[in-house]
């Protein structure tokens, strides 16, 4: 925890410093001509649109180079893993007796099933929370870009079971019914229930949870490659470069989900520092 509060340090404004949207066209107009309509035509209304500077929307954590994936593998191997609270081991616990505690597609995307949930339960009580302070616009704001987060870890989160659920198919492995379809529905539903409330009672908690869940998978990506150097042969299939970027091995493909992993982490713990929006 200690060396993971470090990285908070010293990534402390890695969440301001994620890719963004493309900005606006420095020389788009900033208010958007009067358009006339039949009506108007006629008389009866003239609305006027005024399209002001739109906030970035994040598109995720940063891609890194070849020797960026390298070191960012290195800096987790050396990191020791967070001090796992009980609850994360209650939900670890069962997936490793479940689907082995070596590391695999298969498991991969059973746990980026799971990866998605808090962040879903934290965008819904930000809904709430946005139409309780309607009447004060700057905090509302402010719930709403926590919302806007955390619908783009959603996102990333998306990408990473696509990604893996293609590598599993690509590799020709069973996805059983139970264990790959029933029991990752009923792990996602025990934790985002987890999520809501712990976010209610101590938002804080919320948060520790998270970066405990990620900071496990951070450690299962990088480790997972670091047992399996025939990945570097293995190149990148492609299959979402458009959306996610291509790599040149699958090793770095999943060396780029582990770092992505340690943002999420990173996001949580800082969160953690101004757990309620004021
Ligand atoms: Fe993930
Ligand atoms: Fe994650």
């Amino acid at each position: 925890m200690s060396r993971a509060s470090g990285d908070v340090r010293n990534l402390h404004h890695l969440r301001r410093r994620r890719q963004c949207g493309s900005p606006p066209q420095a020389d788009a107009p900033a208010h958007a001509p009067r358009r006339r309509s039949s009506h108007q035509d006629e008389g009866e209304i003239e609305m006027t649109v005024t399209v002001e500077q739109r906030p970035p929307t994040p598109s995720g954590p940063p891609k890194l180079s070849r020797e960026e994936l390298l070191r960012a593998q290195r800096e987790t191997l050396d990191t020791p893993r967070m001090d796992y609270s009980l609850l994360a081991r209650l939900m670890f616990k069962p997936v490793d007796l479940m689907y082995g505690k070596e590391g695999s597609y298969t498991k991969f995307a059973m746990l980026e099933i799971i990866a998605r949930v808090p962040y879903q339960a934290w965008e819904r009580i930000g809904y709430l929370l946005v139409h309780r302070h309607a009447g004060r616009s700057a905090l509302a704001r402010r719930v709403f870009e926590r919302i806007v987060e955390a619908r783009a870890d959603q996102d990333n989160e998306q990408w990473h079971l696509l990604i893996l659920q293609d590598l599993v198919q690509r590799t020709g492995q069973r996805q059983s019914w139970l264990p790959h379809k029933v029991a990752p529905w009923l792990i996602a539903f025990f934790y985002y229930h987890v999520s809501w409330l712990l976010f209610l009672l101590r938002p804080d908690w919320s948060y520790r949870l998270n970066a405990e869940f990620e900071d496990h998978a951070e450690h299962e990506y990088m480790t997972f490659v670091a047992e399996h150097p025939e990945l570097e042969l293995v190149p990148d299939p492609g299959t979402y470069a458009a959306e996610y970027g291509r790599y040149r091995s699958v090793a770095d493909l999943l060396r780029q989900i582990g770092h992505d992993e340690r943002t999420h982490k990173l996001d949580s713990l800082e969160s953690m520092r101004e757990p309620r929006v004021r």
